[in-house]
């Protein structure tokens, strides 16, 4: 069936203390709103309704390529009020209603959830938690069939004992909300139109309320401060971590890795500790990513071994590649087969050839390098003019020089030699010795200055 899935995301957050509308507050480099609106899409939810209130032009702009619809709710009036909103732009059978501040729910348990929706039934997620506080309650009949939901603040001191709580998320047929929706009222100990008298309502309507519990409690986990925005960050870690694990991955210490996106890995890769994972990064066979090193957007291949301190982004490595430690690749930088970038050095488009080495305290940008080369330490293309970029070229099996500036546009032809401490700003042949340095000379009989006596 058809689904809508209605995304509340009005209420101001104001236990985060923020600028920011709280649904924009991030997990794993995800807002909250994003992981939600993810978990709509992964079950096929054929619309997506967003009801926003505090900050939402902030909220709207960031995900305007997201195909989202939008309901505004100026004031919060309550669940069912801002549900309320969304009505109108609802056409699907049926409606599920997420939020926005509730970002780890997991598109199987929705699956679940929906699977229990026909014309005769609607659908309930509850928890039963030891410690039911704030929640609204699941009261049920003697036969054990949901009856009612009661606010916390509305409940007796019988019903404040009951375990089952609401978790707010709920299934059912548009146009039975259709129905009841402009029935509630707000005649309760909040003055607030309860999307959860609903349930009463569907009693009395002959409509059962099946009910269903998510495989994990944090699924259902909402982040009213900083304190909870922490946790879930770190159940969402502690499960990619997991999940590397499962598929092969050594992962040092599961407490310290941080993935922020999609980590696709073969088998036997390792993962040290402080290794933070950012947006798509493709690990080969046997990688190993050392301690405190920050990839993004990368593909690293097989038998790669990035070393500590090593910060990689939008770049492509090779298979059996050393890298680090303190090694830089910006974006753009393309590494062949076993090519060594050592310590200190900075790339950016860079095109660097099988077997090619840039061991220390170098800067390659803007630049093609061939097969075989040595690039000596301290070698720095001088790619900017101080108003454009410019190319330098280096053909198979050269060898630069220690300490040599590369002005570009410049080629360095293959198998040429750039002595030390020369700065090239003129293409070197094939083959031949190229050096600007100035000769050498001895001058016999010199002194050192000498301490002046007191
Ligand atoms: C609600 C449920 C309660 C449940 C609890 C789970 C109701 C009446 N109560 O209570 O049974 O146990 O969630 O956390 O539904 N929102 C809007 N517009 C509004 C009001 C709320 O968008 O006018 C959004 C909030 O931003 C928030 C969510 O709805 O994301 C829940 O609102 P909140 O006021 O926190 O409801 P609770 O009192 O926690
Ligand atoms: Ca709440």
């Amino acid at each position: 069936m058809d689904t809508a899935a209605v995304i509340l995301a009005a209420g101001k957050g104001t236990r985060m203390r923020s600028k920011l509308p709280k649904v924009l507050h991030g997990i794993a480099g995800r807002s909250m709103l994003g992981h939600v609106v993810q978990a709509a899409q992964h079950i096929n939810a054929t619309q997506t309704v967003v009801v926003y209130g505090h900050g939402g032009d902030k909220v709207r702009s960031l995900f305007a390529d997201a195909n989202l619809q939008w309901a505004e709710q100026a004031q919060q009036l309550g669940t069912g009020h801002a549900v309320a909103q969304a009505m109108p732009a609802i056409t699907a059978t049926n409606v599920l209603v997420l939020y926005g501040d509730v970002p780890l729910i997991q598109p199987q348990t929705l699956l679940e959830l929906l699977a229990l929706v026909s014309d005769e039934q609607m659908a309930l997620l509850t928890l039963s938690m030891a410690n039911p506080d704030g929640y609204g309650r699941i009261v049920r009949n003697a036969a054990g069939a949901v009856a009612a939901i009661v606010e916390q603040k509305d409940a007796s001191a019988e019903q404040l004992a009951i375990n089952e709580v609401n978790t707010g998320i709920l299934a059912c047929r548009r146009e039975f909300l259709a129905q009841v929706l402009p029935q509630l009222s707000n005649n309760n100990a909040q003055g607030e139109y309860y999307l959860t008298d609903v349930i009463a309502m569907a009693v009395a309507n002959n409509i059962n309320v099946a009910t269903h519990q998510p495989s994990q409690p944090w699924e259902v986990d909402g982040v009213n401060d900083r304190t909870q925005l922490a946790r879930l960050e770190r159940i969402y870690q502690r499960n990619k971590a997991q999940q590397l694990m499962a598929e092969g991955v050594t992962v040092l210490d599961p407490a310290r890795l941080d993935v922020r996106g999609e980590v696709i890995a073969s088998e036997d890769v390792t993962l040290d500790v402080n290794v933070v994972l950012e947006g798509r990064v493709e690990l080969g066979e046997n990688v190993v990513v050392g301690p405190h090193c920050v990839i993004k957007n990368s593909v690293i291949g097989a038998n790669t071994v990035v070393a500590a301190h090593s910060v990689i982004e939008n770049s492509l490595v090779g298979e059996s590649c050393d890298i680090g430690p303190y090694a830089r690749l910006r974006p753009g930088t393309e590494l062949g087969r076993g090519v060594k970038v050592g310590n200190f050095v900075e790339t950016k488009a860079a095109q660097v050839g099988e077997g090619s080495k840039i061991n220390h305290l170098s800067y390659v940008g803007d630049a093609q390098l061939g097969c075989n080369i040595n690039v000596g330490a301290g070698t720095i293309t001088c790619n900017y003019d101080g108003a454009n970029k410019h190319l330098t070229i280096i053909g198979d099996n050269a060898f630069i020089g220690s300490n040599s500036s590369l002005v570009a546009p410049v080629t360095v032809g293959e198998g040429a030699t750039v002595g030390a401490g020369s700065v090239i700003t003129k293409d070197v042949p094939s083959g031949q010795l190229a050096v600007t340095r100035a000769a050498q000379k001895e001058i016999s009989g010199w002194q050192r200055p000498q301490k002046k006596q007191r």
